[in-house]
Order: C-alpha cells, then structure tokens, then sequence
C-alpha cells in the first residue's frame, strides 16, 4: 500500500453550507496514506445534452478527465425527495458519455450520506448504488448512512462528533483496502 492513491470525491450539494461539503472536507483532512482525498466540483458541468455527447463543453471533458486520472471515487451526498440530488446523477450521466467512453468504468466507490433526518440519506445512498451496477464501480459495503448532522459540526465546520470521527475513520481504512484489492 505505498503507492498515493487519487480518490476524487463528488459532493451532491451545491449549498454553502452543506453538512456534506463539511463531511467531504472533514474526511479528506482525516485520510492517510495512501489515500490522498480531493473535492472534484460539479456545480459547473451543464445539464447532460445527448446532442453534445460527441462533441463536449469543455467543463465535461475538464470533469471527465479528473475521473479518469484518479484510482477512486468517494460520493458524499444529500437525499433529495430519498433520491439523488439532481446535480449529482446529472455528473454521473455527463462522465458516463459516449457510451463505452465512460470515465467511471471500473473505479472502486464508496458512498456517505449525510442528513439532518434520521434516515441518514439511505434513499439516496441505495439509489447511487443502483447506478453503480451498470456504471461497472466496485462499490465498498459499509453503511454510511449519517444522520442528525445538525448536531455534527462545530462552528469552524469541523466533524466534532467523536463516535462518528471514529465510524467515519474506519470506513477510510476499509475503502484503503477495498481500493488496493480493486484499482485498475
Ligand atoms: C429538494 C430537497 C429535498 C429534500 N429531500 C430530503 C429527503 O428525501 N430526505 C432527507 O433526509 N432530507 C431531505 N432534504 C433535506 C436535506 O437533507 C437537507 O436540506 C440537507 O441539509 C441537505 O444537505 P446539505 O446540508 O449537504 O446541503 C431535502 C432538501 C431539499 C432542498
């Protein structure tokens, strides 16, 4: 396990003060080696169009790119009506074109829903996992579905919360492995 392994991770929020955003920051302080952890954005990438798959903005073939250039992917995600946000499934579908061209064929995944709500955003995690099947991505079994994140953070947005620093820091070691025993 010595070599650094690029993990690009997906916020399914766009909010400022997204306690997904937090938790995405939180974990990427938290990661050692050989997991190195960066925020990929999406806000940016224009709704999927079929008509441009051929020809793409040049936000799609930037965003592609990072996907391509890294051994893994981390979603950290919101439910929206016990879904995935929209923003989120609309990056999967513009990296998922032209088919056969996907930038996610075979990355090992992992999934972190985050929530106010006491079902900790299991909708959202469960459908993600519904794409990651087609999508081909290896995806780590470990049930991070993290509710109650109001009482989380701290006032500097920091994950404050010993027992889920603790849960959160396991599930980092787990997706070290599963990676090593699933990168391309
Ligand atoms: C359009 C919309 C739909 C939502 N649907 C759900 C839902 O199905 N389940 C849930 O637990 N929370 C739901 N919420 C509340 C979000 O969990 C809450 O706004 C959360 O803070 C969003 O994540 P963020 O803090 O990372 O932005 C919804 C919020 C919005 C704006």
């Amino acid at each position: 396990m010595n070599k650094d392994r690029k993990v690009a991770v997906l916020v399914g929020s766009l909010r400022k003060e997204s306690f997904n955003r937090k938790m995405a920051r939180a974990l990427a302080a938290m990661a050692q080696p050989p997991l190195k952890l960066e925020i990929v954005e999406i806000g940016q990438l224009p709704l999927f169009n079929q008509d441009y798959e051929a020809n793409p903005p040049p936000e799609v073939t930037a965003f592609k790119q990072r996907i391509q250039e890294s051994d893994a992917v981390l979603f950290v995600t919101p439910e929206y009506n016990r879904s995935v946000p929209g923003v989120l499934k609309n990056a999967i579908d513009v990296a998922s074109r032209p088919y056969g061209k996907s930038a996610w064929n075979a990355k090992p995944t992992a999934v972190v829903s985050v929530s106010p709500g006491v079902i900790g955003g299991f909708g959202a995690n469960h459908a993600l996992r519904q794409s990651f099947v087609f999508l081909n991505m290896p995806a780590l079994q470990y049930e991070a579905y993290i509710g109650g994140a109001a009482q989380l953070f701290n006032d500097k947005g920091e994950l404050a919360n010993d027992s889920t620093r603790d849960f959160m820091g396991k599930m980092l070691q787990a997706f070290a492995k599963w990676i090593e025993a699933n990168a391309a």
